[in-house]
């Protein structure tokens, strides 16, 4: 697979490029590859190519750059790094110039050091180039150098560098819909996201350590073959389940625990995004259970609110208004529902939003806001449901059973065009499934 050009065959990514064409149109559309990071001497951190570059042609190595200009004798110019036989020795397979050319459907392929003088030949016939600055400011000096050089080429006609607009935001528009490929790598990334939660459950008993746990979880990613994480695995026991972004990983599990697991595998470049709570001994405790089926019903019923024309900002909003009104069951807050919400009061326990677009990237890209209204969903969309409530430990004004509780119940859905599907639900939530598989390991 690895020498056999992009992941799926070239006709998926052909497909993207055609769609992309279709919104730049005589623009030219310029995405690097993701820089290299060194981590000491010859040693890197680990390599992932940039999503959107990805999106556009499966390339996975770095110094590379895709180039799409429909107005140019080539459509589709991808700039590689050349065959090396000492790089390759230490590094491993490289495709070079004509291994690019012959497996990625590539119109013209070139060595990465004709990048600039080759831009500028086609920058000559454009006046918008679609780039994120700021991204990357070592190659933002690259593309000012092409555009100063292509601008002095024009002599005294008058005629002004180009527009540059955000690439980064017509691709997120076409990453925001899956194909049936794409829900096909997605739907995989959860199911194996599922077992790793689901092997995590089996394994938890008091006394092992929030690091063995993680590396249970993504044990069972690899063994099914993931490639890599989403993003950071978030085990948090007790108190540490309320801190949000949690990824120390390093405290023992307790008796009388809740343990608070977010971790996803990638898959096909697609990432799963879940996250659990449940008790490290397998039994809830009455507090426990009645401050976790709070999060559990409003996660239910956000799920239960989705499919095409609702907006994704109202499933936030039936979320703060469920949590509220829980707290208010719960005594964690006192008073009227409608001034707490006014009032923003519930983001002390609830300080996080209830959803992101979710695709190549954890938090993938995609409008959230379509010409200044919160944007509608649409078949095809794929989101996270993560609500949660986090007390504390030292709070001084929640009932004291609740102090140091962090429950976040995460599936992953997709919208279909009567509802949605839930594509992590493989993972236990219901409290009595929670109990009868905690600490169960064969
Ligand atoms: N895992 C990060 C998040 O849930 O947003
Ligand atoms: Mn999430
Ligand atoms: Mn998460």
């Amino acid at each position: 697979m690895l020498y056999n050009g992009p992941l799926g065959g070239i006709e998926i990514y052909k497909k993207r490029r055609q769609k992309l064409m279709e919104k730049i149109k005589d623009g030219v559309a310029i995405l690097p590859s993701n820089p290299e990071f060194i981590r000491n001497n010859d040693v890197h951190y680990d390599y992932r190519q940039d999503s959107s570059l990805y999106y556009l042609t499966g390339f996975t190595e770095p110094e590379s750059v895709a180039v799409i200009a429909p107005h140019y004798k080539h459509k589709f110019i991808m700039f590689v790094r050349e065959k090396n036989p000492l790089r390759e020795l230490w590094d491993g397979f490289r495709y070079g110039v004509d291994g690019a050319q012959e497996k990625f459907g590539v119109d013209q392929v070139y060595p990465i050091k004709d990048f600039e003088s080759v831009l500028a030949d086609i920058l000559k016939g454009t006046d918008k180039i679609y780039y994120r600055l700021a991204d990357n400011r070592e190659f933002d000096e690259k593309i000012l150098s092409v555009l100063e050089r292509v601008r002095l080429s024009k002599g005294r006609s008058g005629a002004g560098l180009q527009t540059i607009a955000d690439i980064r935001q017509v691709v997120g528009e076409l990453r925001l819909f899956k194909s049936k490929e794409e829900l096909d790598f997605l739907r995989k990334a959860c199911e194996i996201s599922a077992h790793g939660h689901i092997a995590a459950m089996k394994f938890t008993k008091p006394g092992v350590w929030e690091y063995e746990v993680q590396a249970v979880t993504e044990k069972e990613f690899r063994m099914r073959g993931s490639e890599r994480l989403g993003y950071g695995s978030i085990v948090g026991r007790g108190p540490n389940a309320t801190v949000l972004h949690y990824i120390y990983n390093k405290d023992k599990c307790l008796d009388g625990d809740l343990l608070l697991i977010d971790a996803g595998a990638e898959y096909g470049y697609m990432t799963g995004d879940i996250t659990r709570t449940y008790p490290v001994n397998g039994k809830f405790s009455k507090a426990q259970k009645k401050f976790y089926e709070a999060v559990l019903k409003v996660q239910k019923s956000c799920i239960s609110k989705i499919k095409p024309g609702v907006k994704l900002a109202d499933i936030h909003s039936h979320a703060i208004e469920g949590l509220t009104e829980e707290m208010l069951e719960l005594g964690i807050l006192t008073g009227n529902a409608k001034s707490i919400i006014q009032k923003t009061e519930f983001s002390k326990y609830f300080p996080h939003g209830t959803s992101h677009w979710l695709g190549l990237d954890v938090h993938d890209h995609g409008l959230y806001r379509m010409d200044g209204e919160p944007r509608r969903l649409e078949p095809g969309m794929c989101f996270t449901v993560e609500p949660g409530l986090y007390i504390p430990l030292k709070d001084k004004t929640a009932p004291k059973e609740y102090r140091g509780l962090g429950v976040r119940i995460e599936d992953d859905v997709h919208v279909t065009p009567k509802g949605c599907e839930v594509m992590t639900g493989l993972v236990p939530k219901d409290v009595e499934e929670i109990e009868a598989i905690v600490g169960k390991s064969e």
